[in-house]
């Protein structure tokens, strides 16, 4: 028996399927209905969609080519998960042991925690998932080429004052670009200093803005300025030229829009990374007018609570990241 062709894949009814937790399962779905997908079938932490294919927001990964194969057996499966491509990971609700034994006979992949700064890996990572004994999900292209879409660090515990640290890391890491010596950075709702504290480390010089004070260990940083207001009055004129604008703000998600409108255009060669905090229900048309702003994209990230980061950068990416 041979897999170098589809031959024998089953029937499907959806183009996509997207990995989420529940807490933002309501939003993934909203967010797939309002750009014209619908969704076929929510099981577990897989929403299948249909329509408009493609990464989305919410989602901790997508798996973006989905078949449905039968398994006739152990042997047959691996033969098959093989056949495709080297680097799978199992994503599997039920049937635990019958898929560890066919996971057994792939190659094994040591999934390294990233010591940041470095890009993240570039080798496709497939997904698979035995949805029924005799049945599973295959899918060699996904958005995200960590294991179940989640980054992991090796962490520094005693340089930040705080984890939110990790969501720079990887919103940095994802946008396969940071700043270094000679660049100037912006940190808006910077306090205690977790964000300010990667941007300094990288070497760039860091104005921080916040209401509250930063930690005296980063404030008083040879590369970092503080400035104790409010981060919503401050302009382009007030800090000259920047390369990078961070906001990790805690604001209404209408004000945060203004903001990335009000930056993305007074500072058009800037790479802005911006944490938009929602609160309970999302409303997709607030999504979709940050989607209007030319260039940007959002994307979930591993380290997100109830909150989307917003990438506008030069280099057009992150990939993982969604975009209309
Ligand atoms: C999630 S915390 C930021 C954490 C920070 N990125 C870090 O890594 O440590 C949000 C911050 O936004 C600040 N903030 C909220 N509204 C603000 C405003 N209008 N002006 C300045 N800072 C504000 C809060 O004081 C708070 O420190």
């Amino acid at each position: 028996m041979t897999f170098d062709d589809h031959g024998d894949a089953l029937p499907i009814d959806y183009d996509t399927v997207h990995i989420v937790g529940r807490a933002h399962q309501r939003a993934l779905i909203d967010e797939l209905e309002h750009r014209g997908s619908r969704v076929t079938a929510v099981e577990g932490d897989r929403v299948h969609a249909r329509g408009v294919p493609g990464v989305a927001a919410w989602a901790d990964n997508s798996w973006l080519a989905p078949a449905e194969y039968p398994v006739a057996s152990i042997g047959s499966a691996a033969k098959r998960l093989k056949a495709i491509q080297r680097n799978w990971h199992g994503h599997h609700a039920d049937h635990f042991r019958r898929a560890g034994l066919i996971a057994d006979k792939l190659p094994t992949i040591r999934f390294r925690p990233l010591v940041f700064p470095s890009l993240p890996p570039t080798a496709p990572l497939g997904a698979w998932s035995l949805v029924a004994r005799d049945r599973m999900i295959v899918s060699p292209v996904c958005s995200r080429a960590f294991a179940d879409g989640q980054a992991v660090f090796v962490e520094d515990r005693h340089g930040p004052p705080n984890r939110a640290y990790l969501k720079l890391w990887e919103a940095l890491t994802l946008a396969r670009t940071w700043p270094g010596p000679g660049n100037q950075c912006l940190d808006l709702g910077a306090a205690p200093g977790g964000w300010t504290w990667v941007l300094a480390e990288l070497g760039a010089t860091v104005i921080a803005v916040d209401r509250a004070d930063l930690a005296p260990a980063i404030a008083g940083r040879p590369n970092v300025t503080t400035r104790v207001g409010d981060a919503f009055g401050v302009g382009v004129d007030d800090v000259g030229a920047c390369e990078w604008i961070c906001s990790d703000l805690i604001a209404y998600p209408d004000r945060l829009l203004a903001l990335a409108r009000y930056w993305s255009e007074a500072a058009p060669n800037a790479n802005i990374i911006l944490t938009v905090k929602c609160q309970g229900t999302v409303d997709p048309g607030l999504i979709a007018a940050f989607y209007a702003i030319p260039g940007a994209r959002l994307a979930h990230l591993s380290a997100n609570k109830h909150e989307l980061t917003f990438f506008r950068l030069g280099n057009g990416g992150p990939p993982e990241a969604a975009r209309v």
